[in-house]
């Protein structure tokens, strides 16, 4: 049973990285959080230490639409509500380059990054709207914003997110529902591990993110952010 007030929030590919911290970061608020992963050992060892009463785990894989079904339909059957969306999960490799014919990998990750997301909004929708203030985070990237290496699939696939977005903002308004990209440069996770134009230690830190994603949860209807660019270094334009 929720208390009042209570918020139910889905975290996708919560088992490591910016998810994980999202996922720790809002059990410690006092949210439920309902948690898809397709690594459910690494997620349950992840957040052991989190209290049953306010996590629900599931198996999920942006790839197979069933897993999607079950993980809304597991969530309202566990908590009879869903309050926001967090569409994290999301690969950046291999890269597809301009030059690129076998287009396989493009649509691996626009599966992934893009449908993945369409897919659990679509799904979560009448159940956001119903609860007033519904709220989605997408993980874009400020390779949603720009394009500033040669992968551009997975560029593609980060506008479109940010498209999915705008496009959430518009159909949920009238019933309260709000949504916001969140366009991180890089975040020392394990898909920055190779990355060697910023130390490890000044890129962003998955906490910080998660605080950004919270805030973007809790503020009000009217004094929303509908993109949230952040930089762990000088960028051109924002
Ligand atoms: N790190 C950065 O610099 C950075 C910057 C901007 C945006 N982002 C975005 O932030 C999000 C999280 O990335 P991260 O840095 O935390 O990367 P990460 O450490 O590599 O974690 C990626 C997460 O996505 C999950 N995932 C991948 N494919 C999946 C699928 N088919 N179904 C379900 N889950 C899947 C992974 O699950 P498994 O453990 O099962 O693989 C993992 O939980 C991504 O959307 C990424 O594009 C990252």
């Amino acid at each position: 049973m929720l208390a009042p007030g209570e918020r139910v929030i889905m975290v996708s590919g919560a088992n490591r990285g910016i998810g994980l911290a999202v996922a720790r970061r809002l059990g410690a608020s006092g949210f439920r959080i309902s948690l898809g992963a397709r690594d459910l050992d690494r997620l349950a060892s992840a957040t052991v230490d989190l209290p049953d009463w306010r996590i629900a785990r599931f198996a999920y894989d942006a790839t197979d639409l069933g897993s999607a079904e079950a993980w809304v339909a597991g969530t309202l059957e566990r908590f009879g509500r869903i309050d926001g969306l967090v569409n994290n999960a999301g690969i950046a490799k291999p890269d597809f380059t301009l030059e690129d014919a076998d287009e396989s990998v493009l649509d691996a990750m626009w599966l992934t990054n893009v449908k993945g997301p369409l897919r659990l909004t679509r799904l979560a929708l009448p159940h956001l709207i119903a609860c007033g203030h519904g709220r989605v985070v997408n993980v874009s990237s400020l390779s949603g914003k720009r394009v500033k290496n040669p992968n551009v699939g997975y560029a593609m696939t980060k506008h479109a997110v940010i498209a999915l977005t705008h496009a959430i903002r518009r159909h949920g308004w009238d019933h309260g529902l709000r949504a916001t990209a969140i366009c991180p440069s890089f975040v020392r996770t394990d898909m920055t591990a190779g990355v060697d134009k910023v130390a490890a230690t000044d890129m962003i830190q998955t906490e910080d993110l998660a605080q950004l994603v919270e805030t973007a949860l809790n503020l009000p209807d009217n004094a929303v952010v509908a993109e949230m660019l952040v930089n762990c270094r000088l960028e051109d334009l924002f």
